[in-house]
């Protein structure tokens, strides 16, 4: 699809995820030439500045890259004070943008992208309808679009409630819920690898796979996000999305077509197939915890109670381990573990498929060792792979196995650099591809699945049970680490 020109009005364009994320990938789009010719970038927020101190900020936000084509590129920023509260501020907007559009000569295209608390979204949905902005002209000529970030919602309740107020204005395809993982380049790699091989897909049941461990831990801890992560925890903010989007795309059918309706609708059909988790007692299922204070990558760090702005007897888990099963055909009674926590001794985000034990123990009596079973790592990050994992003889007389590893490594094997996750989905939006983005059925499954464990983990007697601690720098509590030993 043709990227057409266009305005991205940012809201909250002074904040955290404008400076850190959004920036420095409209800056590379910029440079690899991705960006249509025409285009317009609108910074909006609450604080006074002027398009020059704006474009000064951005610029700051890209300390380290080529500067060479700043210039050019900062001639399409500009800054305009909002108050988000007061619909005359959006009438401004618009006749901002109708100048800017016939300056650059972007049309009405237009994606309004909410970089601001979720809590505000519906209004400002409400403030774009009611100003005129969500309308698209009837032959097709000119677009709107909405991106919005997770979290949507808090539970399923508020999550359809959130979902009403934005279509209230918008449509279905005119609301690009983003989760920069499934944009990540490795991500959409497994669809790929599972479906333009043909000698993989005739194993990925459970006829031959055993188990599924997909893992996405980091070394960082709650950082300056306590207020949001207090309310969150690590359910809600890496198992309600990022999570439940790897094991759709690691567990789905093959669409019948590479476009999104047929591709998130093979996700929908995941979700419906979610075992429920025990209400009375997921524990079965469940294993949370919180950091404790440790060293982590060489560095004395504090623990999570005592990260600023967190209660000191805070229950928030920031460690999670679910089991899971796939009522279906394909993945009856095989495990998915899920684990996702903060301050572990690395980051790392894998997604390995263990394939069954051989049938016949053929070796074991001149063995005096076990036979490993294959297993297939797809590392999402840091490092970018693939590697398949099987036996060898390993020379001499005597028979000796020893596992060996075919590996394929990203950055090794192809050159130049790995498109960003969020430059890929800004990329995706102007284009009008859904496809990596969320759809409100698929919003709506996830919840439904965890809300009975949020719900049990809600009330502090049952967390306080579940909750184990563990020390910053480690990988999770003693009970995962025996658990993940045995998957
Ligand atoms: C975000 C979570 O969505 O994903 C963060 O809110 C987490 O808590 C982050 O750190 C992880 O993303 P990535 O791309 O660094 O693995």
């Amino acid at each position: 699809r043709p990227v057409e020109p266009c305005s991205l009005v940012i809201f909250g364009a002074s904040g955290d995820l404008t400076t850190r994320k959004l920036a420095p990938s409209l800056y590379n789009l910029y440079l690899s030439e991705a960006l249509p010719e025409s285009f317009v970038i609108l910074g909006a927020a609450r604080s006074e500045m002027s398009h020059e101190q704006f474009q000064g900020m951005i610029k700051h936000a890209l300390e380290g890259m080529d500067l060479t084509r700043w210039d050019e590129f900062a001639s399409h920023l500009y800054y305009k004070q909002m108050d988000l509260r007061s619909i005359d501020s959006f009438h401004e907007l618009s006749s901002t943008l109708e100048k800017l559009e016939g300056k650059h000569g972007t049309r009405a295209n237009r994606i309004f992208y909410l970089a601001i608390p979720p809590s505000a979204y519906g209004s400002v949905a409400a403030m774009l309808g009611k100003a005129g902005l969500s309308g698209e002209a009837g032959d097709g000529s000119a677009w709107s679009r909405l991106v919005v970030e997770k979290p949507f919602g808090h539970d399923l309740k508020s999550a359809q409630e959130l979902d009403r107020q934005l279509h209230e204005y918008f449509n279905e395809y005119q609301i690009f819920r983003i989760d920069h993982y499934l944009a990540k380049e490795t991500v959409q790699n497994v669809l790929i690898f599972r479906f333009a091989n043909a000698i993989f897909e005739p194993l990925w049941n459970r006829m031959f796979i055993d188990r599924v461990r997909i893992t996405a831990v980091e070394s960082l801890g709650v950082e300056k996000r306590a207020a949001y992560y207090e309310e969150a925890g690590v359910l809600r903010d890496m198992f309600q999305n990022h999570m439940m989007q790897l094991l759709a795309v690691t567990a789905m059918e093959p669409p019948a077509v590479f476009e999104a309706e047929p591709v998130r609708d093979e996700h929908v059909k995941v979700f419906r197939s979610l075992r429920p988790i025990e209400r009375d007692d997921p524990s079965k299922n469940l294993l949370l915890g919180q950091y404790g204070p440790g060293v982590v990558e060489g560095k004395r760090v504090p623990g999570y109670r005592e990260e600023p702005g967190v209660k000191p007897d805070s229950f928030t888990p920031t460690f999670g381990m679910l089991k899971v099963f796939i009522d279906n055909w394909r993945w009856q009674d095989v495990p998915f573990y899920l684990t996702s926590g903060k301050r572990l001794a690395k980051k790392l985000t894998e997604i390995v498929i263990y394939f069954k034990n051989v049938p016949h123990l053929l070796f074991q009596k001149v063995l005096d060792e076990d036979i490993i079973a294959n297993f297939l790592t797809l590392g999402i990050q840091p490092e970018e792979k693939i590697n398949l994992t099987f036996e060898t003889k390993y020379p001499g007389a005597k028979v000796c196995l020893r596992s060996v590893t075919m590996d394929f490594n990203y950055q090794q094997n192809y050159e130049g650099p790995i498109l960003d996750a969020y430059e890929k989905a800004l990329i995706d939006c102007m284009q009008g591809d859904q496809m990596l983005f969320w759809r409100q059925d698929s919003v709506e499954l996830c919840w439904a699945f965890l809300d009975p464990v949020l719900q049990h983990c809600a009330d502090c007697d049952n967390l306080s049970r579940l909750l184990l601690p563990y020390e910053a720098g480690s990988w999770g509590p003693d009970a995962a680490q025996v658990r993940i030993a045995r998957t």
